[in-house]
């Protein structure tokens, strides 16, 4: 029995092994494209038309390509190596798809910036656009550090194929970008929908211009028009990284399935179609849900998580429940269908909606947390009423497997928080009638999440003991508030003692 787990174990560590140096390697390959595709890029878009051809056989383009790709790849690699380690603790959602979200970001940028660089002005190249998608994709210290790298080697690149007369302008949109970026990212916390920040992209333009116009006056005082004109361009640089950073952001988040604080805002809304549908098709689900939501939002709060992504995985996480809504109690108006199947088929109709809620909100793209969310929020339990219920037909002992969610258990704290949450929720609901004092209702949360610690439900998820305590009185002190109709204390000092 020893040897098979040891050989599984092998196995396993074997796959996640290949599986590393694949992701290793694919993530090289978009690094060399990059750097390769931007040098291609700036060299040929500073040759005019008439000496393409004969720098292209003189063999000059090529050599600096290689030069300039060089360069690139070594500045685009300490950014990577800079990334991983500021998220080395990140879940895989985020760390699998670094690479790839970063280097789209910086190549869209580049080519954005060296388009409006060259038949503008230099300081209308929009390079906020990079740091503000990394900031609110990746990291805002990543976007910091981002923004300043990728203006040196933009404005580097600049000089080296304009020569050092464009120096001074190059200088001054370099200091502009880096000090308007920084203060864009920080507004990135404060506005939380897309027009706040857009706002706040005109004001952070105003201010900022005046750095380039400092610049300009210390450089000739008397070139009045130089001095307004490179305020104004730079105010529109500013106004034009956001513009763009709405456009782009969208399609990012989309093609990448990440969650932003827009995208969250949005998925919160209860306009959007799948929470129409459960609206609809499972009316007592949608209600569930929407508590379950408020919740979360309490729980993780208290424990220092993102408290917008759990209230969105917690009014999707059943979502599946639309496919056989009847099967599902909270749906039910009198005819209850598992009175006329078996228990086995029952079991199916119930375990079958996480594994459809996954699906249905991978199908619509929803960020990957939300999804795997619905996935896990039942973990490996088993469905207990009917177990026992085809446990009476036979006096063999059945298989618990085949009566239980199929997992996987819960991966992060905001999928352990929906898991209880759930479960809190559905039991409060039921047992309202049954509770009688603080005592009797901290007693049966707390059995709740024993009980799920007890099935090992927490052990591959970052959870603390901590967190569970904290989790526990927050659902205690926030529950019968919710359901002050139904949960009436017994105000009896003797029962309330222990409270
Ligand atoms: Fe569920
Ligand atoms: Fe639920």
């Amino acid at each position: 029995m020893d040897r098979i787990r040891k050989k599984e174990r092998f196995r396993f560590s074997a796959f996640a092994g290949g599986a590393r140096f694949k992701r290793a390697a694919i993530n090289t390959a978009i690094l060399v494209v990059l750097s390769v595709a931007l040098a291609v890029v700036v060299r040929f878009a500073t040759l005019n038309d008439e000496n393409v051809a004969d720098a292209v056989l003189r063999g000059e383009p090529s050599l600096q390509i290689v030069v300039l790709s060089l360069i690139i790849g070594v500045i685009m690699s300490t950014l990577i190596a800079y990334t991983f380690y500021v998220k080395r603790d990140a879940d895989r959602h985020v760390t699998g798809k670094l690479v790839p979200v970063m280097s789209v970001a910086v190549f869209i940028t580049f080519l954005l910036a060296l388009v409006f660089g060259t038949t503008v002005s230099l300081y209308v190249s929009p390079l906020a656009l990079c740091s503000l998608l990394v900031a609110i994709l990746v990291d805002k210290r990543v976007g910091i550090v981002t923004n300043i790298l990728l203006s040196q080697m933009f404005f580097l690149t600049y000089i080296l194929v304009y020569g050092s007369e464009k120096a001074v302008e190059s200088s001054a949109a370099l200091v502009t970008s880096m000090v308007a970026s920084i203060f864009m990212i920080m507004f990135l916390d404060k506005a939380h929908n897309r027009i706040k920040f857009t706002v706040a992209g005109f004001v952070v333009g105003i201010c900022t211009a005046v750095v380039p116009m400092l610049i300009n006056y210390l450089v000739d005082a008397n070139d009045v028009s130089q001095i307004l004109l490179s305020g104004l361009w730079s105010f529109v640089s500013i106004v034009l990284s956001v513009a763009l950073f709405m456009i782009v952001l969208p399609l990012m988040e989309y093609l990448f399935r990440l969650n932003t604080p827009f995208r969250l805002a949005e998925l919160c809304s209860l306009e959007n179609p799948l929470l129409k549908k459960l609206a609809n098709e499972a009316p007592g689900t949608f209600n569930h849900s929407m508590v379950v939501g408020n919740l979360a939002e309490l729980c993780a709060d208290a424990i220092g998580e993102n408290t917008q992504l759990a209230k969105v995985c917690a009014y999707y996480h059943d979502v599946g429940k639309t496919k056989n809504a009847q099967y599902f109690i909270e749906n039910q108006k009198g005819y209850n269908p598992h009175d006329d199947v078996i228990p086995e088929v029952s079991v199916a109709m119930i375990v079958s909606h996480v594994t459809e809620g996954y699906r249905m909100l991978k199908k619509e793209r929803l960020p990957d947390e939300v999804a795997d969310t619905a996935l896990q929020h039942h973990g490996t339990t088993p469905v207990n009423f009917f177990l026992y219920k085809a446990q009476n037909f036979t006096e063999d002992n059945l298989d618990k497997k085949e009566f239980s969610y199929p997992g996987p258990k819960p991966r992060t704290k905001i999928a352990a928080i929906i898991m209880i949450t759930d479960t809190v929720e559905a039991a409060s609901r039921a047992l309202s009638e049954k509770i009688n004092s603080p005592t009797a209702f901290r007693k049966l949360v707390h059995d709740m999440i024993a009980q799920k610690a007890g099935m090992d439900q927490f052990s591959e998820c970052p959870i603390t003991y901590k967190d569970l305590a904290v989790i526990e009185d927050t659902l205690v002190q926030a529950i019968p508030s919710m359901y002050h109709a139904r949960i009436q204390y017994n105000n009896n000092p003797r029962q309330d003692k222990d409270a």
